[in-house]
């Protein structure tokens, strides 16, 4: 947890921004989560504080929620106190008004306050603004106390719009909105933790390095791998990709064994105890060595990686970057003879998107695709920036004119799917610019190649974030394995 003041004043800018002025404002309702079972009550899942409450309230236990008053200005912590029988299974605990005094919140109420609290709110007619959920649990427990359907209260929309179709509540378009503002642009305090998670992330991706060896299975890499983030840190931040099928983007198969002439996609990261992620991609040759053919792809990919770094910097929109990498990536591929053509011209068609299917990068913070549930579109898009419908750039999450304080990733790829080549060679999508014949007979087996690192962009450019960066040229990477 941080200071006191750091939720203070968060919460004081959020009033800020959403007090219209003078009048019924309504209330900000916030849903922590609750424990989660895993095959039977009481067995639960490792509990993870929903992420907006982490950041306005701080406390990261189950049960508890708070409403922010735009109208009067107090701000109520909704929690329980312990009783008998809990301190004998789990030990004194302190108060909720002691908690809520260290977040700096006026009030605190028992948690079944909440729902009458919510509920004269509804009779009164008021506004009552929310974040769409991401548990089932709070969306059924909106449900229930607005009266709509779960579908409802994941949708988002203005608090203002007409009442038209009869439903009164949907997550509330002026808060996803405001809170977006708040979280994407990060505090000195929140870098400071996203740095311990790179420290982390590093420490696990050199264990996995010094694992990767002929003969050791993939799912033994991965376990000492996850095993350094609870060392360090709360965990990991997503479930662990690693796999000798780097081709499939988000592959958590972990049942091979590490075979020479194989390329081996890690892409993990780690949360700090505070939950700020960390998320790197490395791409490893199984026995210590590139061939000559993974080496040329590999290094078009650490150009790509290392021209995005270039590149991204205040004014700058990632779309931007992400069109620049496409064109590097194109001409790379060009030498391969795997296309021909212009790059512009492949460029505005699109061709980078049957090697890099996805987006250059995400914006990361307390979620390692930093607040993907209030609305891709809200979150990486703005009226600047809208989303393109072209495979790849389609998929990029983060398109926005950068700001000093984005926390964002910069992660390329090229990635030979057998299944979308023969696609698009069944469809002409490439408009006579891919070389099928080569792609088809020398490249169907290569795999996929991934190089991430997570940046801070600054006043005047960016700095790759943790104190030490991971191999990544061919060079290093080599001389790192055989070290
Ligand atoms: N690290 C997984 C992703 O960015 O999608
Ligand atoms: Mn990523």
């Amino acid at each position: 947890m941080f200071d006191r003041d750091v939720y203070v004043a968060r919460r004081r800018t959020l009033m800020e921004k959403m007090s219209a002025g003078a009048g019924d404002n309504g209330i900000i309702v916030f849903l922590g989560n609750a424990e989660a079972p895993q095959n039977y009550r009481g067995n639960d899942y490792k509990f993870r504080q929903e992420s907006s409450f982490l950041y306005y309230w701080g406390i990261d236990e189950p049960g508890f929620a708070a409403i922010l008053d735009l109208d009067s200005g107090d701000e109520c912590l909704f929690g329980d106190d312990v009783d008998i029988d809990d301190i004998i299974w789990m030990g004194p605990q302190e108060s909720v008004a002691s908690k809520a005094a260290r977040v700096g919140a006026n009030v605190s109420a028992p948690a079944a306050d909440f729902d009458k609290a919510v509920l004269k709110a509804r009779a009164r007619g008021a506004k009552i603004h929310f974040l769409p959920t991401s548990r089932y649990y709070n969306t059924l427990k909106l449900s229930q106390l607005l009266g709509v359907t779960p579908e409802a209260v994941r949708k988002v929309e203005s608090a203002d719009r007409p009442l038209e179709d009869g439903i009164v509540y949907h997550a509330s378009l002026e808060l996803v909105k405001a809170v977006i503002s708040m979280r994407l642009v990060k505090e000195q305090c929140e870098i400071d933790e996203i740095d311990k998670a790179c420290e982390i992330g590093w420490l696990m991706h050199t264990e996995a390095r010094n694992a990767c060896r002929p003969g050791v299975p993939e799912q033994e890499i991965v376990g000492r791998m996850e095993g350094v983030t609870i060392s360090k840190g709360w965990g990991v931040s997503f479930a662990t990709i690693l796999s000798q099928h780097g081709e499939t983007l988000h592959n958590h198969r972990h049942d091979g064994i590490i075979t020479p002439g194989n390329l081996l996609v890690i892409d993990a990261g780690a949360e700090s105890n505070t939950h700020y992620a960390s998320d790197f991609t490395r791409t490893l040759p199984c026995g210590g060595k590139f061939t000559p053919k993974q080496k040329d792809v590999y290094d078009i990919v650490a150009d790509c990686n290392e021209l995005a770094f270039r590149l991204a910097k205040p004014g700058v929109a990632y779309r931007d970057v992400h069109l620049a990498v496409a064109a590097r990536m194109l001409d790379g591929l060009k030498g391969l003879g795997l296309v021909t053509g212009a790059v512009e011209d492949m460029v505005a068609e699109g061709i980078a998107g049957l090697f890099m299917p996805h987006g250059l990068g995400h914006n990361m913070g307390i979620d390692v695709h930093d607040m993907e549930d209030l609305g891709e579109d809200l979150v990486g898009y703005d009226d600047d920036q809208k989303r393109s419908p072209q495979l790849g750039l389609g998929s990029l999450r983060m398109a926005r004119r950068l700001v000093p304080g984005h926390v964002i990733t910069d992660e390329p790829g090229i990635y030979f799917v057998p299944a979308l080549i023969s696609k698009w060679k069944a469809e002409g999508t490439d408009k006579g610019m891919v070389n099928y014949q080569k792609l088809q007979s020398e490249y169907l087996d290569f795999g996929g190649i991934r190089l991430e690192d997570d940046l801070l962009i600054t006043a005047d450019g960016c700095r790759r974030l943790g104190s030490r960066r991971l191999p990544i040229t061919s060079e290093d990477v080599e001389a790192a394995m055989l070290a």
